[in-house]
């Protein structure tokens, strides 16, 4: 018998990010790691990374200075770095940091347990290497968690567009589709185990199959999807504006199973900002999208991105984007200033916005939200929801779940109905969820 060592896994930024640690999880059990949530207690620690912007960057060094006092106490603790800051850095993170042990990139995953056992033995080693297409496609995460009604399914990975502030596609490589039908049989092994509601993720969804010969394309698979017994519902994220076409407006208003929510990043909404950021699409094309999704699917949630403070964005293009967000009203929108990544088209264009104005711009957009997302909100006021409910609410004696729009609900209820589908009143909107009880 294999003695069973103890893993400490800190998971940072998207998705993406959440399903690859679920792997590398499994990976490691096979070596003999079993997950803990102390990472005083841990034998190996891994960072699962982001670098998308320098903030989620300077954490991951944080998080790594502080486990220099962990491992000066117990020398023999193992420490890994992978994701997109070691995909970004690769061996210059074992060159500045002596107390980390290993690094592996986004393409590496499956190479974790050897570099894990390599460094067991005291080897220190860095492996970042893209993979050829052929291997991806062997190695696209698949998710093996028992828990959850509502499981993500990663059906793409990397990205081609080349946005001019992203770090994406170079953290991440190539677009590449997984084949459609592994993605079938991951969801129909999901659903044979109770999952009811599954999301299609992947950087750029639309565009799925386009690149890969006689794989389907993106329509064709949701309504493969939707027709696998026990799915009783579908998501899909994230969406380019630039691929998003009439045939997938038209299935929010022709399947049943499809959720009425679209997270449509516009990112800003002055075109020579969306021009400057190479987006692919103009102000009006991106409203005139926006404008057929509602007119199919009146009611239907549109929840985007925003970057503040682009290179050369001006006081009048940053008003176009407050006035892009009334015209949109959006039921919520992520935000950021611009953060400047390496390697990026952006990082060469001379920025003389000032961090304070940047950092008012981000203030003035936030407070212009919160206003729209509590007026949405309270929209649903006196409704009846379809209700999934995922679990036990943190305020005690409640069960939460999300309607089809995507919207968190808190009920009083029972805990038994995790799980369920179930009929809600919604009798109070807040500023971050609504609030239910369940119908007769
Ligand atoms: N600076 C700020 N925000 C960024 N995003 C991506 N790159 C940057 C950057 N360099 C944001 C975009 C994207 C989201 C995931 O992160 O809005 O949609
Ligand atoms: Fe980045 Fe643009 Fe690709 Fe999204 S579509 S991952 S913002 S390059």
């Amino acid at each position: 018998m294999i003695k069973e060592k103890l893993l400490y896994l800190q998971t940072f930024g998207c998705q993406m990010n959440v399903s690859d640690s679920e792997k590398i999880a499994g990976l490691l059990k096979d070596i003999g790691y079993r997950p803990t949530n102390d990472s005083s207690l841990a034998d190996l620690i891994i960072l699962n990374t982001c670098s998308v912007r320098a903030r989620a960057e300077e954490k991951v060094y944080n998080h790594l200075v502080q486990y220099k006092g962990l491992k000066r106490k117990r020398p023999k603790i193992l420490i890994g770095v992978g994701g997109c800051v070691a995909q970004q850095e690769g061996e210059r993170l074992l060159l500045n940091i002596p107390h980390l042990d290993f690094v592996f990139g986004t393409h590496n995953l499956h190479l974790l347990p050897e570099l894990v056992l390599s460094a067991e033995k005291g080897e220190r080693q860095s492996e970042t290497d893209f993979i050829d297409n052929d291997s991806r496609l062997d190695l696209f995460p698949v998710d093996n968690s028992t828990n959850g009604v509502s499981r993500f399914v990663t059906v793409m990975q990397g990205c081609d567009n080349f946005c001019s502030y992203c770090i994406v596609p170079y953290v991440r490589g190539r677009e590449i589709s997984r084949r459609s039908a592994d993605i079938l049989e991951e969801i129909s092994q999901l659903a044979a185990k109770g999952v009811k509601e599954v999301t299609l993720l992947g950087q750029n969804v639309n565009s799925y199959g386009l690149k890969s010969n006689g794989e389907l394309d993106f329509v064709t698979l949701l309504r493969q999807v939707s027709e696998i017994p026990g799915i009783e519902r579908l998501r899909f994220t994230t969406s380019h504006p630039k691929d998003f076409s009439r045939q997938l407006i038209d299935c929010f208003g022709e399947m049943p199973k499809l959720c009425k929510h679209v997270h449509l990043p516009a990112q800003a909404g002055s075109n020579a900002v969306l021009s400057a950021m190479n987006r692919g699409y103009s102000r009006e094309e991106y409203l005139s999208l926006i404008g057929q999704l509602k007119a199919v699917s009146p009611g239907i949630q549109i929840t985007g991105d925003i970057i503040v403070g682009f290179p050369g964005e001006t006081e009048t293009d940053f008003q176009e984007t407050l006035s892009l967000l009334e015209e949109v009203r959006y039921t919520d929108v992520f935000s950021f200033i611009y953060s400047k990544r390496p390697e990026t088209k952006a990082a060469g264009y001379s920025d003389h916005i000032s961090q304070k104005e940047k950092q008012m711009r981000l203030d003035r957009l936030l407070a212009m939200q919160r206003k729209i997302t509590l007026e949405n909100n309270r929209s649903f006021e006196g409704s009846v929801q379809e209700v999934l409910v995922e679990g036990e609410s943190r305020r005690g004696g409640q069960i939460y779940g999300r309607i089809s729009g995507n919207r968190i609900v808190n009920i009083t209820a029972n805990p038994a109905l995790v799980g369920q589908m179930v009929k809600v009143t919604i009798t109070r909107g807040e500023q971050n969820s609504l609030q239910g009880e369940l119908c007769n």
